[in-house]
């Protein structure tokens, strides 16, 4: 393999995964609509790795669009991370979710198809297990009922890609699921941009003690766990590339796999940000407020499959994921720049 196409590749995640796409000596397009990026992405993957990625700005729902960018040169797997993510705006937009993600996700594969392109890495989550399953989550768990439109999103592509494979035998599908995802590239050129206030924990510790938010509302602190705060899976965001560099492999093998990308274990709020205030050596100022409506208590991965089937784990310490994220928040207090 050697020509990758990234749909979403100039995001969080997907910038990440081109680096190591780069640095391992593949081809890659990134086919991205700008509409939660920057341009300015492109030219720090380049200063990153000394290598430019073929850009296409497009969006998955323009199947003409997605047709000509295959037609430049042989594509021989698509990683596909393009989608809306937030939790809170799929509940109040939930057409504009099901249109991005699912509907994207059909134009592409439809795409795909006609193109002969076969293999696909797709960006799922755990939230795909649900608000019943119990601890630490494990890929051959039933997929649970999502709580909100976008985890419902998630759940019906891989339940489509599943579809796909069962009803084709050529194709070759790995349905990775990621924990949470945080920190940023080692260069501090590259990291997460959340467009407004951030939804997620580990932006909003950053912008706090950036000084960009005044403090941070900690979600609950009655919870069934040692310290009252949740429990999640925090990963490094480099580790989770890697994740997808290692998964190539796997599409070898024709059907539909799924994976857990995470570091199987817990780590609670309180814990995030006294490691956070220890490698920034600031204080992050903080109050308790009311759980958020849909957290659980505790999420973490069983990762053993991934260990044992494509090699990989998420090492990273949490010190280092502390590091990193501020490495690249204090050097982009305002995110990528604005043109
Ligand atoms: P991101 O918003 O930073 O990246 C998504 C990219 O896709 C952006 O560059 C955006 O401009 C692009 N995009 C969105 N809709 C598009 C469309 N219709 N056509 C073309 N491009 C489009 O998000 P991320 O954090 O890098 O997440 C990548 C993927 O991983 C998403 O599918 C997300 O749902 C999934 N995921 C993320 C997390 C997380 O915590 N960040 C956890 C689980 C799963
Ligand atoms: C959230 C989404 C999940 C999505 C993931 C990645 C919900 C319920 N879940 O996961 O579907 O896949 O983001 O986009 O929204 N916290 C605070 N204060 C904050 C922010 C977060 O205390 O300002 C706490 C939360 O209560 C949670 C932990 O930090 O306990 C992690 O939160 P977050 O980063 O939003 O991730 P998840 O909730 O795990």
């Amino acid at each position: 393999m050697s020509h990758i196409f990234v749909t979403g590749g100039a995001g969080y995640i997907g910038s990440h995964t081109v680096v190591e796409l780069l640095n391992a000596d593949f081809d890659v397009t990134i086919f991205d609509n700008l509409c939660n990026s920057s341009r300015v992405v492109l030219e720090r993957i380049q200063k990153i790795t000394g290598k430019t990625p073929d850009f296409v700005e497009g969006d998955i729902r323009d199947s003409a669009a997605l047709a000509a960018a295959f037609a430049r040169k042989p594509v021989d797997a698509v990683i596909h991370f393009a989608g809306l993510k937030a939790v809170g705006e799929s509940i109040e937009q939930p057409l504009e979710y099901y249109d991005n993600n699912v509907s994207g996700s059909i134009v592409l594969c439809e795409t795909m198809q006609a193109a002969g392109i076969r293999k696909i890495i797709f960006s799922s989550s755990a939230t795909v297990y649900g608000e019943s399953a119990s601890v630490p989550y494990k890929e051959d768990m039933p997929l649970g009922r999502a709580s909100n439109p976008y985890g419902a999103s998630k759940a019906m592509i891989e339940r489509m890609l599943s579809d796909l494979c069962d009803s084709d035998g050529r194709w070759s599908v790995a349905a990775l699921r990621y924990f949470n995802p945080v920190g940023a590239h080692k260069s501090g050129l590259i990291g997460e941009d959340p467009k407004g206030v951030p939804n997620n924990l580990m932006p909003f510790i950053s912008r706090v003690a950036v000084g960009k938010l005044p403090e941070l509302a900690i979600f609950g602190q009655d919870y069934d766990t040692p310290d009252g705060t949740c429990l999640r899976d925090y990963l490094h965001v480099s580790d989770l590339a890697d994740g997808h560099r290692r998964a190539l492999p796997a599409l070898e093998k024709p059907g539909f796999q799924v994976y857990n990308l995470g570091t199987g274990r817990g780590y609670s709020v309180i814990e995030m940000v006294q490691a956070f205030e220890r490698v920034a050596g600031r204080p992050v100022p903080h109050r308790f407020a009311p759980r958020r409506d849909g957290d659980l208590p505790a999420v973490w991965a069983n990762a053993d499959k991934a260990k044992t089937e494509l090699g990989w784990s998420a090492d990273t310490s949490l010190e280092t994921m502390m590091e990193d994220t501020w490495r690249w928040q204090s050097a982009n207090p305002d995110g990528y720049p604005q043109f």
